[in-house]
């Protein structure tokens, strides 16, 4: 398997809607959760949104093709990872553990202090995984006024929210 990591290009932003459907699959397995397998994905201009703040990563297989990506934006010394998606076919190699590697110490390098993210407590490849890689789950008064509206917001759109969590990782230069 030769896959790299780089920042993500305008060039790639129209191919990345289809990874994220291709990603979404996994959820087929998961009980109360398969119809996120056919929910809406980023679309290209919100692609090309965190691509123009310099905030986007791709994993590129050895044609250059994107096999996964992770969209993320800065809130003050904050990460927040919008979105992590690796192909179906490509999932279990690895690939996410390296593109939120690379993230990081990135975020690192930039002076940030911390990488936030909200995901799905029971769900293997969600936090379970994050937390392998040094996110912790933050609960009660951990949560601040941000995350607690992203909750929110997700409750709105039909995610259970005794579910779902919000994590944070320090980021150490
Ligand atoms: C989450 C995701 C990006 C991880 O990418 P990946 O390349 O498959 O992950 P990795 O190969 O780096 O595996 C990292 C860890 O994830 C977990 N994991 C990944 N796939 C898994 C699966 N099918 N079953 C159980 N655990 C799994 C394991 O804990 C694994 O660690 P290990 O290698 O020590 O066992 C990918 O599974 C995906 O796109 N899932 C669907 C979309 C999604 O849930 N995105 C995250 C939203 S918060």
């Amino acid at each position: 398997m030769q896959v790299s990591i780089r920042l993500t290009t305008t060039t790639d932003a129209h191919l990345l809607p289809d990874v994220e459907r291709s990603s979404a699959r996994a959820f087929l397995t998961q009980p109360g959760l398969a119809w996120i397998a056919a929910d809406r994905v980023l679309d290209e201009a919100q692609h090309l949104g965190f691509i123009a703040a310099g905030l986007h990563w791709v994993a590129v297989d050895a044609g250059d093709k994107p096999v996964g990506f992770l969209a993320a934006e800065r809130f003050g010394p904050e990460l927040h990872i919008w979105e992590l998606s690796v192909r179906e076919e490509w999932q279990g190699r690895g690939i996410g553990r390296r593109l939120l590697a690379e993230t990081c110490a990135l975020a690192a390098t930039a002076g940030l202090r911390a990488a936030t993210l909200t995901t799905f407590r029971d769900v293997p490849w969600n936090a379970p995984f994050y937390a392998k890689v040094g996110f912790a789950i933050l609960e009660g008064d951990e949560i601040d006024e941000r995350l607690a509206k992203i909750l929110a917001y997700e409750r709105e759109l039909g995610l259970p929210g005794e579910r779902r969590c919000a994590m944070r990782r320090l980021i150490t230069p």
